[in-house]
Parts: structure tokens; C-alpha cells; sequence
């Protein structure tokens, strides 16, 4: 497995792959990588010739208060663990190699970005339109990976990739979790052992959510004030915000009567964490 840093490296192997006739699989990430992400670059391995992870903790994407500093990083054990899992390629970008000086373009989406993580983080989808856009344009790729437990993530791209004719298939991959039902994040190493066990509360509700809509509740609002109000018996929980909306645009519902998503943003202490389901 190689690690390449720059624009024209991955260019001159995927180019190189393709004239050997070989498909190839991207799977974005910021890094410091678990077995959410491993289960991405597998899925990869298993449908593509060769696989380009990309690790790049991607500035903008990061509003001014949030955690780009401090973002988790570890680049040896990432690459360990791509290798592990069959990857061909890393791609291991500086931001000046992404963003050169003057960088002012920008991919962004009138639709579906507003809401849930949206609200909250304004320009949160702007930056990570714009830097997959990059990724999509440096490497090519036949398929890209992403995971369903960023939900809203997933639709901006599946929308973004059909918006811009990109031509290449979105895969999306089911949440992994912890044991104990924890959503796997690189974010859970800020939590401490009493945060840690707080933020079982995000599973444990919608676990909750989920037993009533498949008991034939259809009022969303229902479903919302039964996740709420089990978040709200956790202390150390403050919630950004519990919905349910559409699968295809987002928007929220009155009634459940056909696929939704039902997701939650919630602080435990400092950190913020995302959990969903969709039915
Ligand atoms: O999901 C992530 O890790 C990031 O948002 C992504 C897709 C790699 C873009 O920076």
C-alpha cells in the first residue's frame, strides 16, 4: 500500500490503475480511523479492483468554534489500519495541497443542508461538498463510501454526486456500533468513562423511537416527544435537536407514511454526537 501526498501522485496510480482496465473504490474520511471505517474500505475492497482512502481532516468543514484543533489524529495507525483492510491507496493531503492560497470556489446546495446538522452548523455542508467534490474530480473513482450514521451526509452527497452528473455510485453503509450500542465515532475518545456511559442515552432512545413507529405510531410528533423526554432523564445530555424528516429531501414530517429518518444531535458534556434510524 502506498501513501501519497500530493494531487499528482494519485493521479499518476489511478491512472495507471485505469489503463490496466482496473475499477476503483473511494472512501473519504477524516482519520483516526475505527471500525466504522474499516467496514467502508472492506465493502470497497470486496467491489472494486483497488481502493483510495483518503485521510484529510478537512478545515472547512469546521465552524470557528469547533473542534479542528483538536480533531483525533493518528496517521500511523490509519495507515495500519487501511493496509489491514485491503486498501491500495492512502491519499494523506496538507491542507495548503488541498487549499492553495486564493482557494474561493466553493460546491454548495440550496436543498437538504438547512436542517438537522445544518442548523446547527452552518457551514458545515458547504465544506464537505466542496472538498468531496475535490476528492471526486482527484481521483475518479467508479463508487464512493460513505456511512449511514452521518444520514444527512450521505443525502447531500447521493445529491450533490446526481446534481453535478459526477457519475459515479454512492454506497451507503450501515452504522457500526459498540457493544453496548454505542455509535462508533472518532469523536467518542473526547468522552470520559462517566460521559461515555451517558451517551448510551442516544441509542437507548431511539431504540425507543423505533419500537413505537414499528408498533404503528405514525404521529412523528409522538416519536419525537418519546426521544426527547428519554434524552432529557440523561444529566449530562442537552440536545441540539430530535427529528424526523423524509429520507429523500429531509423535510419534516406530520405523519409517518413513508421512509424517514429519525435523527438526533446531542452534547454529551462538550461533545457532540449524531446517532439515527431510518424506517
Ligand atoms: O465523514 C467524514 O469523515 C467527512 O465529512 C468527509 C466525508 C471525509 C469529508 O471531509
Amino acid at each position: 500500500m502506498d501513501i501519497a501526498v500530493t494531487i499528482k501522485e494519485v493521479r499518476k496510480q489511478v491512472s495507471e490503475w485505469r489503463k490496466k482496465g482496473l475499477s476503483v473504490g473511494l472512501v473519504p474520511t477524516m482519520g483516526y480511523l475505527h471500525e466504522g471505517h474499516k467496514s467502508l474500505i472492506t465493502r470497497a475492497v470486496a467491489e472494486n479492483d483497488k481502493v483510495v482512502v483518503s485521510v484529510f481532516v478537512n478545515p472547512m468543514q469546521f465552524g470557528p468554534s469547533e473542534d479542528l484543533e483538536s480533531y483525533p489524529r493518528d496517521m500511523d495507525r490509519d495507515a495500519a489500519v487501511c493496509e489491514d483492510a485491503g486498501a491500495a491507496l492512502v491519499f494523506h493531503p496538507e491542507p495548503s495541497e488541498m487549499y492553495h492560497s486564493g482557494f474561493s470556489s466553493y460546491v454548495d446546495m440550496d436543498t437538504l443542508t438547512g436542517g438537522l446538522c445544518g442548523k446547527s452548523r452552518p457551514v458545515h455542508f458547504r465544506g464537505v461538498c466542496t472538498v468531496v467534490a475535490k476528492l471526486f474530480n482527484i481521483v475518479v473513482p467508479d463508487r464512493a463510501y460513505f456511512g449511514q450514521k452521518d444520514a444527512q451526509q450521505l443525502a447531500v452527497i447521493r445529491h450533490m454526486a446526481d446534481d453535478l452528473s459526477y457519475g459515479i455510485e454512492i454506497v451507503g453503509c450501515p452504522i457500526i456500533r459498540e457493544k453496548d450500542g454505542l455509535a462508533k465515532s472518532s469523536r467518542n475518545t473526547y468522552l470520559n468513562d462517566t460521559e461515555r456511559k451517558a451517551a448510551l442515552i442516544l441509542n437507548k432512545s431511539l431504540s425507543e423511537g423505533r419500537k413505537l413507529i414499528n408498533a404503528g405510531e405514525n404521529s412523528a410528533d409522538k416519536v419525537k416527544e418519546l426521544v426527547t423526554g428519554i434524552i432529557n432523564t440523561e444529566p449530562l445530555a442537552k440536545i441540539d435537536y430530535v427529528e424526523v424528516v423524509s429520507w429523500d429531501l429531509l423535510e419534516p414530517v406530520k405523519e409517518i407514511n413513508g421512509p424517514v429518518l429519525v435523527a438526533v444531535a446531542v452534547f454529551i458534556g462538550k461533545t457532540r454526537l449524531i446517532d439515527n434510524f431510518t424506517v
